[in-house]
């Protein structure tokens, strides 16, 4: 099945588990008619560990239900209006928030801030009331001040549960393997790389030297590979020209992670990727949330991995990431204390 294969690119390691899958797993999507939202809402339908799904938007969610409702996948699907927002996340035991405007050419994802978090906010509210132990995961930008925001609203309301709040950051780790598969001249499968940090400009940090084809990119090449992954989402906006920004590679990554998630919850082991969780990892610093290679377990987060052996290089570009990183999530912790 697509996304067993598409998680055997990030993890060629993890085992494929063979227990039944869980008797319901509703999985709501917060944003379901967006450019993501749809392509997102379609792979989940065909996703197997996916029973009931509930799709929300403040427009044309129920349009998208009817639409991929037609698959014959065994998963129920049904589309919630602008309204409906409680009865959407009655029972839903993950949610994925793509909700929120994307950038045009000349903005950074910060840019978006002053939109999307009270976006956020809200969502995160409505899941603290409606569905506590949910698992979110948290796709709208920008990534590093969206996920302190949701720790926050959810810290607030007296429902948080680190193990539960996942930042996406699985284009990242996609991207990475297919643009050093382009230079390696391998298969993106063969060249897995782990991506670190946060998710926007120098906060992306690969560690290609754990990698095995990527250790051996050296000097400009290098240079030019680690851009080009930093600012992978530039390329998409500026070629969609004021149409947005990546929809489609995005709705894919977060299947990904979506699958990965599912997986562990049913009792999956070794299931492992990075992902953007509040992280003890460079705590002493102040920055408080950071991605790493995280495995799953049935209750969400269930070991956060140091980073490892990196090189010199590497080591300059968490230099590099953490005070951007800090002051992200320092921005996003004082929206909702404010
Ligand atoms: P889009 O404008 O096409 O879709 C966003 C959807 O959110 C719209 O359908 C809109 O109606 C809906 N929405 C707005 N407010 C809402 C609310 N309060 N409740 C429910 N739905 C609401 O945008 P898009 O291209 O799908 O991108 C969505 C977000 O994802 C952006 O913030 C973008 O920057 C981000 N993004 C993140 C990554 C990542 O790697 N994490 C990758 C790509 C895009
Ligand atoms: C991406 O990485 O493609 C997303 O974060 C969207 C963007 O604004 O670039």
């Amino acid at each position: 099945m697509f996304a067993r294969t598409a998680l055997r690119t990030l993890r060629p390691q993890a085992r494929l588990f063979s227990s039944s899958a869980p008797a319901r797993t509703k999985v709501a999507v917060l944003g379901a008619g967006g450019g993501i939202g749809q392509p997102l809402s379609l792979l989940l339908k065909v996703e197997p560990l996916v029973t009931q799904l509930s799709l929300y938007d403040i427009r044309g969610a129920p349009g998208v239900a009817a639409d991929v409702g037609h698959i014959d996948t065994a998963s129920t699907v049904r589309g919630y209006t602008a309204d409906q927002l409680d009865q959407a996340l009655d029972g839903a035991k993950v949610v994925v928030i793509p909700a929120g405007v994307p950038r045009k050419p000349g903005m950074t994802r910060d840019d978006l801030f002053n939109t999307n978090a009270s976006i956020v906010r809200d969502l995160a509210q409505a899941v603290a009331r409606v569905a506590p132990e949910a698992h979110l995961l948290i796709i709208s930008n920008p990534v590093n001040s969206t996920v302190p925001i949701v720790a926050e609203t959810l810290s607030k309301a007296g429902v948080f549960d680190p193990r539960r709040l996942f930042g996406v950051t699985t284009l990242d780790v996609v991207r990475a393997a297919r643009f050093l598969s382009e230079i390696s001249g391998q298969d993106p499968t063969a060249t897995p790389v782990t991506v670190v940090g946060g998710h926007s400009g120098v906060t992306i940090v690969p560690l290609l030297s754990q990698s095995n084809f990527g250790k051996s990119v050296t000097g400009e090449g290098w240079s030019k590979l680690v851009h080009r992954i930093q600012y992978g989402g530039d390329e998409v906006v500026a070629a969609k020209d004021g149409a947005g920004s990546a929809t489609l590679s995005m709705a894919y990554a977060a299947t990904v992670f979506t699958n990965a998630l599912l997986r562990a919850l049913a009792g999956e082991e070794g299931v492992v990727l990075p992902t953007f969780v509040k992280s003890p990892l460079y705590e002493s610093e102040g920055v408080d949330f950071f991605s790493s290679n995280v495995e799953l377990g049935p209750e969400g987060v269930k070991k956060i991995f140091p980073i490892g052996q990196v090189s010199e290089e590497e080591q300059k570009l968490i230099e590099a990431c953490l005070p951007e990183l800090k002051k992200n999530i320092e921005k996003g912790k004082a929206f909702v204390s404010a």
